[in-house]
């Protein structure tokens, strides 16, 4: 039945959105009919940039929620919280050994994020890599479903993979492959059609959050920036309009069409008619996600039961693997 077994993290920073969404959680919905997986909240991630203790908690209760509210089943899979398996970060120290410091130099994640003075940027923001190399390894995962900013960290696990595997010669880690699909990788801020949607974004209007009431919805499509000519009515006429380009890819990934659909259908619309449209089909979407969202996070104690649930399962995976991979690099076995 199962063709693999899938990893994949999120990190419990901030609302979630749009982007999140249609990037990520909607695929891992869909993967969970065919893989068996394991769905981690990265809060170790999280902490390499400074987060505020209540709010950490917060969000990561509230990411539980949004992943179960948008269909993940908590039962058939592994739903959990990173730092309730000791194994990633144990994993990640022998990983700190393996990879190279000319590797993580490359990764053009630690640049963006360490800013313009990187002496000041936290050692674990430099080894995160190897730290998300752990999560997937410690399970021996086959597939990785990530967004396209992801996949020089997949590759770098890859290459953690083969020289632990060549070190000590044997075949013990399988190189992960990443799984990339679908319209709606990559969703746009609603302000500026050449930015990413992101949670750090200081303006609330450039994203629609999953928790948004319709009214919000409405408004944040209705304010979206757009250009003053009708929609094309051909793909090749949104060149140059990337706000266009944006809200008609986020029409498509939300209807379950193509890009070439959305514009067929909505060939020379006023903005005014095709966002009313948008926003009826975001609402339909959102709207259920949101409600049952708020069901969950009235009930946290349910929630943290659900995540205990899901950790046992993944540390019963985790811990033996890790028992392997101690005693390969010639580790005491306590006794
Ligand atoms: P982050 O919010 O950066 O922790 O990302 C969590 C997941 O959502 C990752 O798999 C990202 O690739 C995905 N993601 C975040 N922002 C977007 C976006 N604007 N469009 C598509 N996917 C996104
Ligand atoms: N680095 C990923 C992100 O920022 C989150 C992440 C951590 C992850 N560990 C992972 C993704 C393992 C896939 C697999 O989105």
């Amino acid at each position: 039945m199962s063709r693999g077994r899938i990893l994949s993290g999120i990190q419990p920073t901030g609302n979630l959105h749009l982007g999140n969404y249609l990037g990520a959680i909607r695929n891992w919905v869909a993967l969970q009919q065919d893989y068996e997986c394991l769905f981690c909240i990265v809060d170790l991630h999280a902490i390499t940039v400074w987060q505020e203790p209540k709010e950490l908690l917060r969000s990561t209760r509230e990411v539980a929620a949004g992943m179960i509210a948008a269909g993940i089943d908590p039962a058939a899979n592994a739903l959990f919280v990173q730092s309730h398996v000791p194994a990633h970060a144990q994993l990640a120290w022998v990983f700190n050994c393996i990879a190279r410091l000319g590797w993580l130099n490359r990764m053009t994640q630690f640049k963006d994020k360490a800013g313009k003075d990187k002496e000041k940027a936290s050692a674990g923001l430099y080894v995160y890599p190897n730290l998300m190399a752990a999560d997937i390894l410690v399970y021996k995962a086959t597939h990785v479903p990530v967004g396209e900013d992801q996949k020089q960290h997949l590759e770098l696990t890859r290459d953690i993979a083969q020289k632990f595997n060549n070190d000590y010669g044997m075949n013990f880690f399988p190189l992960p492959e990443p799984v990339i699909r679908g319209p709606g990788t990559r969703v746009m801020s609603l302000r500026d059609g050449t930015k990413k949607m992101s949670k750090s974004d200081p303006s609330d209007f450039s994203r629609l959050n999953m928790t948004d009431t319709a009214d919000a919805i409405a408004q944040k499509i209705r304010k979206a920036t757009t250009d003053p000519n009708p929609l094309p009515d051909a793909v090749a006429g949104l060149e140059g309009r990337p706000e266009a380009e944006n809200l008609l890819s986020i029409y498509a990934a939300l209807t379950d069409g193509t890009l070439e659909q959305a514009v067929a259908e909505t060939a020379g619309w006023t903005f005014s008619q095709f966002k009313a449209r948008l926003t009826e089909v975001a609402v339909a979407v959102l709207g259920p996600i949101d409600a049952e969202m708020a069901r969950l996070m009235a009930d946290p104690a349910e929630i943290d039961r659900v995540l205990a649930r899901g950790a046992a399962k993944a540390r019963s995976i985790a811990e033996p693997i890790l028992a392997e991979i101690y005693a390969t690099v010639g580790f005491l076995p306590p006794h």
